[in-house]
């Protein structure tokens, strides 16, 4: 355990503190922690909270806590709640989040949302789960669900990151989903994981957009082209939400929401 009056984030009197469990860095870039659950909660695996930090006092005024969303990167199920942030130089919270360790209180809110989810998709035969960076994060949550499997007959998962290291969570990931005892044995003969690297060599490199329009994911795969059959989530970039979305427009598929269902849905990547 961490001493709370040496650590950088102290303990705070909010009713929200939730006390941090575990904490892995991953690059000098990327990093996961693993938080207690707030009792009330209940979410649907894919949706984001907000989390965060009290804030400063300034100017004698009180300090405001600094929340950002985030996505939630357990199953439903877990009793505690994970997350992956990317350590943004100077940015407002993962500047002081990335010091927190084990013992330290972070800010909660029991507010799940989110367009990740299957309810805001159609049936379909295929989904596939496109990711770049820290977008991998619902998709962690998600492939942890057994709903997932019992809805789709074959789930894709693709994430692509700068470089190799980028890569080592989502590694674990897919290490962690083929040995669980609840989705293990259907991930076995439903799952496929197609990493790629865009600044650095590795068995499939090129942004995904880019293997999708050349038809390099499909033939790698063994898949049909994207079309009706086809399911997609996405996270990441907005640049990347942008490009797969005209993709997936290009193909006939329709926007989906938690009011009304459609064939592909999409949700910002943290990034401040
Ligand atoms: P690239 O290296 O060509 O920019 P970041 O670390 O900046 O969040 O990016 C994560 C990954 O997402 C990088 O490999 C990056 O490729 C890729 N990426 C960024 N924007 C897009 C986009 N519009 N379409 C496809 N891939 C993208």
């Amino acid at each position: 355990m961490s001493d709370l009056r040496s650590s950088p984030v102290e303990a705070i009197a909010n009713p929200d503190a939730q006390t941090v469990t575990s904490v892995h860095h991953w690059t000098d870039r990327l990093f996961s922690f693993r938080v207690t659950r707030p009792r009330s909660l209940r979410f649907r695996s894919g949706e984001f909270l907000m989390i965060g930090l009290e804030g400063e006092p300034r100017d004698g005024k009180p300090a405001k806590p600094i929340m950002r969303a985030y996505s939630i990167a357990s199953p439903s199920w877990d009793e505690e709640l994970e997350f992956y942030s990317i350590k943004v130089p100077n940015g407002p919270l993962t500047s002081r989040l990335q010091n927190i360790q084990v013992g330290d209180q972070i800010i909660v809110r029991p507010k799940p949302t989110g367009t990740l989810v299957t309810d805001a998709l159609l049936p379909g035969k295929r989904l596939y789960m496109i990711a770049t960076g820290t977008g991998v994060a619902p998709f962690a949550s998600l492939l942890r669900d057994p709903d997932v499997y019992e809805r789709f007959d074959e789930v894709i998962l693709t994430h692509t990151c700068r470089t190799v290291p980028e890569l080592a969570y989502g590694e674990e990931l897919v290490t962690r989903i083929l040995r669980d005892p609840l989705v293990g044995e259907e991930a076995d003969g439903k799952f496929r994981y197609y990493p790629t690297t865009t600044r650095q060599p590795s068995s499939h490199m090129g942004r995904i957009t880019d293997l999708i329009q050349s038809g390099t994911l499909a033939s790698d795969l063994d898949l049909p082209p994207l079309g009706l059959d086809d399911r997609v989530m996405i996270c990441g970039s907005m640049g990347l939400n942008k490009d797969v979305k005209a993709i997936c427009e290009a193909a006939g598929l329709q926007e989906g929401s938690n009011a009304k269902p459609g064939h592909f849905v999409l949700e910002k990547a943290f990034v401040g």
